[in-house]
């Protein structure tokens, strides 16, 4: 069976609750796509009223992150009861910029992918390598092992539900896309590390996005890739541009 495309905003940490109404309004009527599943990975502050502002459209809401704990005292954390209850269908969870500036490591980004499943949120899984790793020719090992790292213990029926996103690091908001072979090489790999701690069929089954400098005019090449299932889109996340990703197969 087809794998259904699924393109994601990443609005990382833009847009307070009232501007982020109005993006959600200016998008409505431009992320129509019947083939695609839309989805709006907001700040935590934005998902009550983007939850409200999206009601009754094909677009799914996202978070950003979750905490690797149920509840109690974790002074500032989010918990994925909390998500679900306002309307979160995915989360994001081991992007670059959190591993970067916010020291998260795979054992801890592999609590959060459990605790993400254990609860029923459906991870976006963000892997990638620097410039330093792909000039070095390490790339295809370096994901290989963040994704064997971050997916202990998980099943192969959970992870043929997961999203994982391959987000270059050197790609992320610098205008400079891999291009559309650079990016299928690797989600090829990332397939074939799936097939190779699973099965097969699993890793047919799991959804792998491109991340990086994604825009109207090169989503096309990159979608059009036979283990690019999807997007997962920063600054073009923010305008207009956003629905012309969305509807690419128009
Ligand atoms: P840009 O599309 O701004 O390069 O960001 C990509 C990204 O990090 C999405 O998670």
């Amino acid at each position: 069976m087809a794998r259904k495309k699924i393109i994601a905003g990443n609005w990382k940490m833009n847009k307070t609750p009232s501007e982020a109404k109005e993006l959600a309004a200016l998008l409505a009527p431009l992320v129509n796509n019947p083939d695609v599943d839309v989805v709006y990975c907001v700040p935590a502050i934005d998902i009550v009223p983007v939850a409200e502002a999206i009601r009754g459209t094909n677009v799914q809401l996202g978070a950003e992150n979750l905490s690797d704990q149920n509840s109690g005292a974790f002074t500032g954390e989010i918990s994925a009861d909390m998500l679900l209850d306002a309307g979160v269908k995915y989360v994001i969870i081991g992007h670059s910029e959190r591993r970067q500036y916010y020291h998260e490591d795979d054992a801890f980004l592999n609590r959060k992918v459990l605790k993400a499943l254990e609860k029923g949120l459906i991870p976006i899984l963000c892997c990638g390598e620097t410039l330093e790793q792909r000039e070095a020719g390490v790339t295809l090992d370096w994901i290989s092992l963040q994704i064997k790292s971050d997916l202990q213990g998980v099943t192969a029926e959970q992870v043929a539900g997961m999203v994982i996103a391959y987000e270059p690091i050197w790609a992320i908001g610098t205008g400079r896309t891999a291009t559309s072979d650079q990016a299928e090489e690797v989600c090829a790999a990332i397939r074939r590390t799936i097939a190779e701690i699973y099965d097969a069929g699993t890793a047919e089954k799991v959804r792998i996005q491109y991340g990086g400098s994604m825009n109207a005019g090169n989503c096309k090449e990159l979608l059009a890739k036979p283990d690019i299932d999807g997007g997962l889109i920063g600054g073009a996340a923010l305008k207009e541009e956003f629905g012309r990703i969305v509807n690419y197969n128009k």
